[in-house]
């Protein structure tokens, strides 16, 4: 049996309508499956426990045996955790979770895998690819969320890994596998599951490029943790990034490498963010960033066009549009950099998405040495936020930032002015900018001559 809920107002209807008569709201009834019928008679009253006796979840992490997973996770898996893994198609979600689920196996649990996706023949083309081959993983090919539920009731597996929660479904729901309603409602039965038998669960989402596709969206207030995995496809370098963790820092970052033989942990992010960079060419800025909780030294460029025939094109990847408005109006009015009726690109090299205001100076000093042909100094950082009266504000963790320099061989950094780093920066010279005008002063290469190209 199922009904209709309208998402608006919870009206119940036993039909779908195109309208609610409650609320009026348009295509917002939804298929569910239909409660317990009649009324309960007898409720029995909780037991409320004073604070200090309550457990702490996070005291009993399993470490997944995947480094850069576990510190996205902030430090492994909880008892009764779901955690929604959503990225693009072939980004390689079944790849990290197989061989997350081989390490867990490792480890002395014993994992399910539920596969909705692939046959049991392609998983194990995978698993031989990846070089994993452990008896304690065990494979379950089904569609039925159900099944899968009674699955996880008696074998009590350790970890129960579902690939994908768009390609299971619930029976008594009428619609199609990965509509909303049916999404919502398998995803429902997985976290009451993990919920009352303290299982952890790891659920692959599928998110097209807009990131629209029912599911994930849908998805994200139901469970623990929603872990997004990023990258080019043309490049081989994956991000994951927690965007909502209720056990554990959001913002954290794990980066890994596509190899032939599955992902392998970068142990040293910034360069390989840097590897690439072109340390003489004009429009080139070298960013001190903080990522989660780590440093990461990241290239922002910046490419500005003849003047514009029309309005002009503003393009910015990596970095906030706004952000970018906002840099490009300062310019204009506190240093007299003029770009207003030019096209202006901007772009964080390697794929990543900085968010943070700290981005500000280097996105400046990039389009300064775009419009100029200058090159800015090699070996030098920039940090630090833009305010409206071109002065520039301070930034957090400023000391692990330039640590974080440092340690590439960088030689000096522009940092805010009256801001002593917290730790000991050995060999960095900082040079120190009040606004966004001195800062200009500061952050050019003094050796290389302007270049028209
Ligand atoms: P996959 O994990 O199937 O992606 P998703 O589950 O997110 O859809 O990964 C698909 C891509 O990864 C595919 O293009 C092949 C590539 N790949 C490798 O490059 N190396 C490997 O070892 C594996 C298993 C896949
Ligand atoms: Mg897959």
């Amino acid at each position: 049996m199922s009904g209709f809920r309208c998402r608006q107002c919870d009206y119940r209807s036993g039909k779908w309508l195109g309208r609610c008569p409650s609320c009026g709201a348009w295509g917002a009834l939804e298929e569910h499956a239909a409660e317990g019928s009649g009324q309960r008679v007898t409720v029995a009253a909780g037991t409320p426990r004073p604070l200090p006796q309550l457990d702490a979840a996070a005291g009993t992490r399993t470490a997944t045996g995947i480094a850069e997973l576990d510190r996205v996770l902030g430090g492994g898996l909880v008892p009764g955790m779901v955690v929604l893994i959503g990225g693009e198609p072939g980004i390689g979600k079944s790849t990290l979770l197989l061989q997350a689920g081989a390490a867990l196996a490792a480890s002395g649990g014993t994992v399910l895998y539920v596969s909705g996706e692939e046959s049991p023949g392609q998983l194990r083309l995978r698993a031989e690819r990846l070089a994993v081959d452990s008896p304690a993983l065990l494979v379950l090919s089904e569609t039925d969320v159900d099944v899968v539920v009674e699955t996880v009731r008696r074998s009590r597996p350790s970890v129960v890994i579902v690939d994908s929660i768009q390609a299971v479904r619930c029976a008594e729901l009428g619609s199609v596998p990965g509509s909303v309603a049916q999404v919502r409602e398998s995803a429902a039965r997985l976290v009451e599951l993990a919920k009352g038998t303290g299982t952890p669960m790891l659920l692959v989402g599928h998110v097209t490029k807009d990131g629209s596709l029912a599911g994930p969206r849908a998805l994200a207030h139901v469970v623990d943790t929603v872990v997004q995995f990023e990258g080019d496809r043309h490049h081989a370098h994956r991000i994951l990034r927690a965007l909502k963790n209720r056990f554990g820092p959001a913002d954290e970052l794990g980066v890994f490498t596509m190899t032939g033989a599955g992902l392998r942990a970068v142990g040293d992010p910034s360069e390989l963010f840097l590897a690439e960079r072109r340390e003489d060419a004009p429009g080139s800025a070298v960013l001190a960033a903080i990522e989660g909780t780590r440093p990461l030294l990241v290239e922002i460029q910046a490419l500005v066009g003849e003047p514009a025939q029309g309005s002009p094109r503003r393009t910015s990847l990596g970095v906030d549009g706004q952000r970018v408005a906002l840099v490009l109006a300062v310019l204009g009015r506190r240093a007299g950099v003029e770009l207003a009726q030019r096209d202006v690109f901007v772009n964080v090299a390697g794929g990543l998405s900085i968010v943070e205001p700290a981005a500000d100076l280097a996105v400046a000093a990039a389009l300064t040495s775009s419009l100029t042909g200058r090159p800015l100094a090699p070996r030098s950082a920039i940090i630090g936020e833009l305010g409206l009266t071109g002065e520039i504000r301070r930034v957090s963790r400023l000391g692990a930032r330039l640590r974080e320099a440092a340690r590439l061989g960088f030689e000096s950094a522009v940092v805010p002015h009256g801001v002593t780093p917290d730790a000991e920066t050995e060999g960095l010279r900082l040079r120190a900018a009040r606004d966004l005008a001195e800062a200009l002063e500061l952050v050019f290469d003094p050796a290389a001559a302007p270049r028209t190209r």
